[in-house]
């Protein structure tokens, strides 16, 4: 967040965005399941202008094995920003945001994943962020839950995400760039649907009780929304494996 300069509109006088967005209206968001032929799961998704491709390795043997858990699979999470996913090239290599994002990601999927039923395994989750613009914590981990479901992996429930935020004094839903530079507060959330359990939770900026209130709330059906889209996708998917046998 940063400050905003003075003659900058987030919201016009007829309450558009300036990417020609209502107050509660989603990005577009496009998604296909199944993308990389050598991994077990795949997902890629669009998300506005974000572009972001998820892979799952596993369950298999864990290196270093001194990591093996005797009751269950360990889940690792590789959160990444290719260089040119910015407009100012991102130095390659973990830095400490996608440290941080790898770990709340993981946090976010982990407790919808059957790690019990993989004991002595690691199922190994990477994300890739080609494109960046806002959000790609929440993309990221839409793209994951896609991939694992893809990889086969039981799980408890997909994982759908989305965030809401501030600007112009205004609770709006799913912030882009430009909103997340100027705005005053971002509020991502993960929620697990059927489940109807929250596992991703954070915010960054400034908010009063009621109003980080009402940007959960907002994200949540924002969330809900994504996750009608992520059914479809893995829908999609059945339906081509079940072409590709005839
Ligand atoms: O992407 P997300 O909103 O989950 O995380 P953030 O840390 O709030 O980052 C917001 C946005 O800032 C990213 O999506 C990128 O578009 C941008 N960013 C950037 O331009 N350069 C970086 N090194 C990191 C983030």
């Amino acid at each position: 967040m940063m400050e905003k300069p003075e003659e900058l509109k987030l919201i016009d006088e007829n309450g558009y965005r300036i990417d020609g967005r209502k107050k509660y209206e989603l990005r577009k968001v496009n998604m296909k399941v199944g993308v990389l032929k050598n991994a077990n799961g795949s997902a890629y998704v669009e998300w506005g202008k974000n572009k972001i491709l998820a892979a799952v390795y596993g369950p298999r043997e864990i290196h270093p094995k001194h990591l093996q858990r005797p009751d269950r699979a360990i889940l690792r999470v590789r959160y990444n920003m290719a260089p040119f996913s910015v407009e100012e090239r991102k130095k390659p290599g973990p830095d400490r945001r996608s440290v941080e994002i790898s770990k709340v990601i993981r946090g976010a999927l982990e407790p919808a994943v059957i790690l019990e039923l993989f004991p002595r395994t690691s199922i190994d989750v990477f994300i890739e962020v080609l494109q960046a613009d806002a959000g790609t914590r929440v993309a990221g981990i839409v793209a994951a839950s896609l991939a694992l479901a893809d990889a086969g992996i039981p799980m408890k429930d997909l994982v759908s995400a989305c965030a809401a935020g501030k600007i112009e004094d205004e609770i709006v839903l799913d912030l882009n760039k430009e909103e997340d530079n100027y705005g005053t507060a971002d509020v991502p959330v993960a929620i697990m649907p059927i489940k109807n359990d929250i596992t991703l939770l954070q915010m960054d900026g400034y908010l009063t009780k009621e109003e980080f209130l009402e940007a959960v709330r907002l994200a949540i059906k924002g969330a809900k929304a994504v996750y009608q889209k992520q059914r479809e996708a893995l829908k999609e998917r059945y339906l081509n494996v079940l072409q590709e046998e005839e």
